[in-house]
């Protein structure tokens, strides 16, 4: 396996924060690999991806890239690697197409290479109609797609991604997920961040789920939904007042990730689920189940059990 990123230790403290951002934060990243961070809003996700992008000092700990130390050499970030930011702020008083065109001059492309690519990744995108638009412009979703193509022109080997399909429409997801795969497979290492697990189970090959600045799993996507799959997970809507002893009966019928005042959302064994409902059932009476879910388990439920109190989505 041949390491691209290698990340030990990794902690960042604002100035005047009471907790760290990053709290010894290790791990690899391989090449060819797709590797999602995961979690909820504040939990450190952009704050790591901007230390492994040069743009931000750890306070302690250490990132290297192919085997250099980027805080001393954050040049060797710039050869290989293309971080598409959470908000394009650099780009704002840019047309579209000029900020394609330029920062592919800036990776040292030839005009007439960058005027070629910047066509073909807006038509990729299925954004050329918005080519001489200037990005402070245009909606959420487009100031995406328009920082992606920045992102993707000049081809590094090492992708960066925060957020890259928030704010988009379903066919415009699709869309990028789809790209991700083919790039990807054509031998790109891929590191993205992203709040959405249930698409991105799909997409990622390995997952570091974090919250509260601090990793709490780290595995292959499959190897961590196993951890859950011998369970089903039962998503209740209740009547706004259920009595106590069914909140009893909740409680005891398995792991309880979620109890809001109309809600439950719980991991049950298999064979337990039929009287797990039977039960509810003869509590609330035949009339009192305004919706009921009961799904395999995903990624989300992971997260949930190791302790992870928001929800993701
Ligand atoms: N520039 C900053 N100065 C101070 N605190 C920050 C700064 N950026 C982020 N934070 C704080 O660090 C924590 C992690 O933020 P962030 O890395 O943006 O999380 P995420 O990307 O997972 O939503 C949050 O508590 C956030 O408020
Ligand atoms: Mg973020």
């Amino acid at each position: 396996m041949s390491v691209v990123y290698d990340i030990e230790a990794v902690t960042k403290h604002y100035p005047g924060a009471a907790a760290p951002a990053n709290d010894e934060i290790t791990f690899t990243v391989a090449r060819g690999e797709i590797f999602g961070l995961l979690g909820p809003n504040g939990a450190g996700k952009t704050t790591l991806v901007r230390q492994l992008s040069g743009l931000l000092r750890p306070t302690s700990g250490r990132i290297t890239l192919f085997g250099t130390d980027v805080t001393a050499h954050p040049h060797v970030v710039a050869e290989h690697v293309a971080l598409q930011p959470q908000s394009p702020a650099a780009l704002l008083d840019l047309t579209a197409a000029e900020a394609v065109h330029h920062t592919g001059r800036l990776r040292g492309l030839t005009t007439v290479a960058a005027r070629a690519q910047t066509a073909a990744l807006l038509a990729l995108l299925g954004i050329d109609q918005l080519a001489a638009r200037r990005v402070r412009t245009l909606s959420g979703g487009e100031k995406r797609l328009v920082s992606l193509a920045v992102t993707l022109v000049a081809d590094r080997p090492v992708l960066i991604l925060d957020e890259p399909t928030n704010d988009l429409d379903p066919a415009a997801r699709r869309l990028v997920w789809d790209h991700l795969r083919k790039l990807n497979a054509e031998g790109r290492t891929i590191i993205l961040v992203t709040h959405d697990v249930a698409e991105a189970e799909r997409v990622i090959d390995r997952v570091g789920l974090v919250n509260h600045g601090r990793l709490l799993a780290l595995g292959p996507t499959a190897e961590l939904r196993r951890r859950v799959d011998q369970r089903v997970r039962l998503d209740i809507a209740l009547p706004e007042h259920t009595d106590p002893v069914l909140d009893e009966l909740l409680a005891d019928a398995g792991d309880q990730l979620v109890r809001d005042g109309d809600r439950a959302l719980l991991l049950v064994a298999r064979d337990r689920v039929r009287d797990v409902l039977d039960a509810v059932a003869d509590r609330i009476g035949p009339t009192g189940l305004s919706d009921l879910r009961v799904q395999g388990p995903s990624l989300e439920d992971v997260y949930l059990q190791l302790g992870g109190r928001d929800r993701l989505g």
